[in-house]
């Protein structure tokens, strides 16, 4: 579902580095992510759990200001406009209206002793100055957009009231509330069953086509990401290690992280099905920040420089990028150990 490619970025990031500083040492979350969306486009950030994919949005979003030990550098530039720059009274009225986050728990991101209408409403009142009744009438137009049957009805009732998945077609509608042209969409469907999940994907797609805003979608499943995105970055450490356009990605991985995370996808090219394999080794603790690839130690394919220099995104072929100092001579080889049975 690739979009023409308009070249204009709407969001450019620079260098963001943010690190939590806890009792128990510094957090190194993200360190020098850098990317850059255009507008309408549809790209991924994928990574196992923990490798800084939702602090990346959280702190493109201005929303880590206020967490204790969070410090947050670099650029998030939004048509130009740096966000990380912004006072907060100005971060306000750009969020929801221009940039906009659905988070990856909808259960804590509702508030419980509101109803569904109040919470919309408020949504639409805050920013765009309407009237009560214009915004109760947006509120239905919302809920009618993303499939909630008779909308009007149910404005006056709680978040519980609802099922899992409408709470989080609830979620889209509200982050969709002011027509934003940039939707950051942290791991959207990991709290719902299969079918509610495609549901859900599908919708985000659709309306991204019919509202032509650019779409983050941040995720582990390299799966879902199949058919659904233009771009893929791919996330390790905290840092981006791939960058690619889906099918070099799932053809031509360029990365042994990446090739590693596709061996652990069952079942994006196979309708047999398959068998969930992991990548050995275990993710990297961010309390430590290495001078060497973070990767090495779990690479099949390290060698002594791997170890001595940590590799940067290097630009390679085809709008691609890899961080590997291997990319070239290991394209199109497979990972080097044996799969596992
Ligand atoms: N408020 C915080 N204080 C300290 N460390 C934090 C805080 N928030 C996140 N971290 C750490 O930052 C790292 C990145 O976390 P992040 O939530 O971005 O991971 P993720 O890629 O979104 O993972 P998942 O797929 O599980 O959602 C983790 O090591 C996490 O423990
Ligand atoms: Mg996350």
């Amino acid at each position: 579902m690739t979009s023409p490619r308009r070249a204009r970025p709407v969001l450019e990031v620079v260098d963001l580095m943010t690190r939590f500083h806890t009792e128990q040492g510094v957090v190194h979350a993200v360190n020098g992510v850098s990317f850059s969306l255009t507008e309408g486009e549809s790209m991924a950030i994928v990574g196992e759990s923990g490798s800084g994919k939702s602090v990346t949005a959280l702190s493109i979003m201005g929303l880590l200001v206020r967490t204790a030990g969070a410090e947050c550098r670099g650029r998030a530039l939004l048509d130009g406009r740096d966000l990380l720059a912004l006072r907060p009274r100005e971060l306000a009225r750009v969020r929801g209206k221009e940039i906009a986050m659905i988070f990856q728990d909808p259960v804590t991101s509702l508030n419980p002793v509101l109803t569904v209408g109040r919470q919309l409403g408020e949504a639409v009142l805050h920013h765009a100055g309407a009237s009560r009744a214009e915004a109760r009438g947006r509120s239905v137009e919302l809920l009618d957009l993303v499939g909630i049957p008779n909308a009007r009805g149910r404005l006056s009732e709680y978040p519980h009231q609802f099922s899992g998945g409408q709470r989080q077609r609830i979620m889209i509608a509200m982050a969709l509330a002011l027509g934003p042209r940039v939707l950051i969409a942290d791991e959207p469907t990991t709290a719902l069953d299969v079918t509610i999940q495609a549901q859900v994907v599908e919708l985000i797609g659709s309306l991204r086509q019919r509202l032509g805003m650019a779409v983050l979608w941040i995720t582990h499943d390299l799966g879902l990401v199949a058919g659904l995105v233009d771009t893929v970055l791919v996330m390790y450490a905290g840092r981006i290690v791939e960058r690619a356009a889906v099918r070099d990605l799932f053809e031509r991985p360029l990365h042994p992280y990446t090739k590693g995370l596709l061996q652990a996808v069952p079942a994006w090219n196979d309708t047999r099905g398959g068998r969930l394999r992991t990548i050995d080794g275990r993710p990297p603790d961010l309390r430590s920040a290495p001078k060497h690839c973070a990767f090495a130690p779990r690479c099949p394919h390290a060698l002594d420089r791997c170890w001595a220099e940590r590799p940067p995104l290097q630009e390679a072929d085809g709008g691609r990028a890899s961080a590997c100092w291997r990319w070239r001579e290991l394209e199109g080889a497979a990972l080097a150990r044996e799969p596992r049975p």
